[in-house]
């Protein structure tokens, strides 16, 4: 057991899908895994294991935000060996050609401050995925019908922005899209010489205000465990 997690040594798999939402981990390791346990139910954060296609898998809520998905990657890596972790989960786009609904796989991830920040201090690392998993999510979202972007990502501190300026900075410089934990997963993964990669759902677009209808969110949600799935074990 660590602090935040539960589990016995040995009950987290070395792939390991992190949505933000808890109750998303129980949905998905109940659709999508075989013989799902709860490994983990400490402040709620629910975390299951079981396999898919023989595979041992991990499904383990992260919280929303840097600070969280840190505490919970950090513990699932060092304290349990976790060697693949993918986030899944939504982002508000920021360019015109990309659609509510549409997938992003996020090649880099840019911030203004992650929990990593205090390391880095004045070094602007660039926290990227693992090509190997990008490339596999890239070919397991052709077989969902999801219509697919890569490249760069923002990860927010605050889901509520006043800077209306540096969204439009962002949108200017190409960036596809924003959610609030990537970056300090791909910091994490580069720290520890593990393999990472964030697939995202579009729930919302920032330039046209239009948002996903909550009946759409579960098939969405779906589609990128798929994904996550099909590319950690390809
Ligand atoms: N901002 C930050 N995180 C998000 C958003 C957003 O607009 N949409 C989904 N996650």
């Amino acid at each position: 057991m660590t602090v935040h997690i539960g589990a016995e040594p040995g009950q987290i798999a070395e792939t390991v899908l992190m949505p933000g939402d808890p109750l998303r981990a129980e949905w998905a390791a109940n659709t999508f895994l075989d013989d799902p346990v709860c490994v983990n139910r400490v402040r709620g954060m629910l975390g299951f294991t079981g396999t898919w296609k023989g595979n041992r898998v991990t499904i383990h809520g992260s919280g929303m935000g840097m600070p969280s998905l840190s505490i919970y990657a950090n513990e699932l890596i060092r304290d349990y060996g976790a060697k693949t972790l993918i986030r899944i989960g939504s982002c508000g786009a920021m360019q015109e050609h990309v659609g509510i609904r549409d997938v992003i796989v996020a090649m880099t991830a840019s911030s203004l401050s992650t929990p990593s920040r205090g390391i880095f201090r004045e070094l602007n690392f660039a926290p990227c995925a693992d090509y190997g998993l990008l490339n596999a999510a890239v070919e397991a979202a052709k077989g969902t019908g999801a219509t697919c972007h890569v490249g760069g990502i923002y990860s927010s501190d605050v889901f509520y922005d006043e800077r209306p300026d540096l969204t439009e900075m962002m949108t200017r410089h190409g960036i596809l899209g924003v959610e609030m934990e990537a970056a300090e997963l791909y910091n994490l993964a580069a720290r520890h010489g593990v393999r990472a990669l964030a697939v995202l759902t579009v729930s919302d677009h920032l330039l046209t205000q239009e948002a996903l209808p909550s009946e759409d969110r579960q098939s969405s949600f779906g589609d990128m465990v798929q994904i996550a799935l099909e590319a950690a074990f390809s």
